[in-house]
């Protein structure tokens, strides 16, 4: 079989770990990586023994040998990259969100269409185990029909104040709540109709980082549904892990609660400090990294190969993108807002 050629935009953080399932896959080959930060996009090409260096996408997407590119800039920095990506006929997995704004979401429709061209966006909630139990339980009736839902995904403030040097051109709705959106979506099988955020900011701001801290939402779904989502970058630093996931769904003839987080598989206590390792999230066996935040980057390549759908479609990401500007619109203005398709 042949192999997955693969370029990656962004050497951060998160681009570090594409750049490591695609290596470990069997199936996938690192051929180029780009980072306007030259020595950044070096030191990832020499870790995984990467021949091509770009500093400019249009370049890279024009000149690499690769089939497909990994995006993997911040949450705003999506579009322009994956509009030349798809003109230069590469298939694409973008990180999540697809977009922040309405322009930008329909000029990346427009140029994948046009190009006709695979795109994923990596909405990894659905490779969560326990997410992805509940929506198997769902569709197999098991809780009757769906009647309301609930989703908090917090992170600590640590994310907010030193991970994320851009966390204020973005915010937790972007950043997480993409993914509570996404997986409520999926849960209640219909798309948000109407939403009204309230939102509170003070405590980032104080530390320095010009962003709300919280935004709690209420969805009612075009099926008649509803649901609360709670997304907050300021869970205390000392929490025992970094998110704070959990999920609710009842239906008329049954419930699922999940907790990823105060989960009690694991604990670590030492003389400094107490974890609860998120070993769902990401985990490491033989040397090889497991947990649903590799599982999905995994899966763009398995799909790629055997040609089949992803399991999240372009469709989602988008509506997506689209009711997290409602969401952003209702806070902003203390109203609820219709959601524009
Ligand atoms: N799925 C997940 O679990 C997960 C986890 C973390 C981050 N992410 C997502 O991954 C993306 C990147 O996050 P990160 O934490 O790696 O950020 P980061 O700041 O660590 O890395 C981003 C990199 O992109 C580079 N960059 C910016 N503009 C560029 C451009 N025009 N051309 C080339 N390179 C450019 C920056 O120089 C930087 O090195 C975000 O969208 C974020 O939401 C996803």
């Amino acid at each position: 079989m042949e192999k997955l050629k693969m370029g990656i935009v962004g050497a951060g953080i998160w681009g570090e770990t594409h750049a490591g399932i695609y290596n470990e896959h069997p199936f996938a080959e690192i051929v180029a990586v780009c980072d306007l930060n030259k020595a950044k996009a070096e030191s990832l090409a020499a870790k995984f023994n990467v021949k091509e260096v770009y500093t400019d996408y249009k370049e890279m997407a024009k000149k690499a040998n690769c089939d497909a590119i990994a995006i993997v800039t911040p949450d705003f920095l999506h579009a322009d990259i994956a509009i030349a990506c798809a003109n230069a006929k590469k298939h694409m997995l973008i990180e999540k969100p697809l977009a922040t704004s309405r322009k930008d979401t329909f000029d990346m429709l427009e140029a994948i269409e046009k190009n006709d061209v695979r795109v994923m966006v990596d909405l990894h909630n659905r490779w969560n185990p326990p997410v992805n139990t509940t929506k198997q339980a769902i569709d197999a009736g098991e809780l009757g029909q769906a009647y309301s839902g609930y989703a908090r995904l917090n992170d600590i403030k640590w994310v907010a104040t030193d991970m994320l040097p851009w966390a204020a051109q973005s915010s937790i709705l972007w950043f997480l709540g993409s993914h509570s959106l996404d997986t409520l979506r999926w849960f209640m099988g219909s798309e948000v109709e109407r939403v009204y955020s309230v939102k509170r900011e003070g405590i980032l701001k104080n530390l320095g980082v010009d962003v709300p801290d919280m935004y709690l939402t209420t969805l009612e779904f075009k099926n008649g549904t509803i649901a609360q989502m709670e997304n907050g970058w300021i869970t205390p630093n000392a929490n025992t892990n970094i998110n704070d996931i959990k999920y609710t769904v009842l239906g008329t003839e049954g419930m699922i609660n999940i907790d990823c987080s105060s989960h009690n598989m694991i604990q670590m206590v030492t003389d400094s400090k107490v974890t609860t390792p998120d070993i769902i999230v990401r985990n490491t066996v033989d040397g090889k990294v497991k947990g649903f935040a590799y599982e999905s980057i995994r899966s763009f390549v398995d799909r790629m190969l055997d040609d089949k759908p992803f399991l999240v479609s372009l469709e989602d990401a988008a509506n997506t993108s689209l009711a997290l500007l409602a969401v952003l619109e209702s806070a902003e203005k203390g109203m609820p807002v219709t959601v524009k398709y």
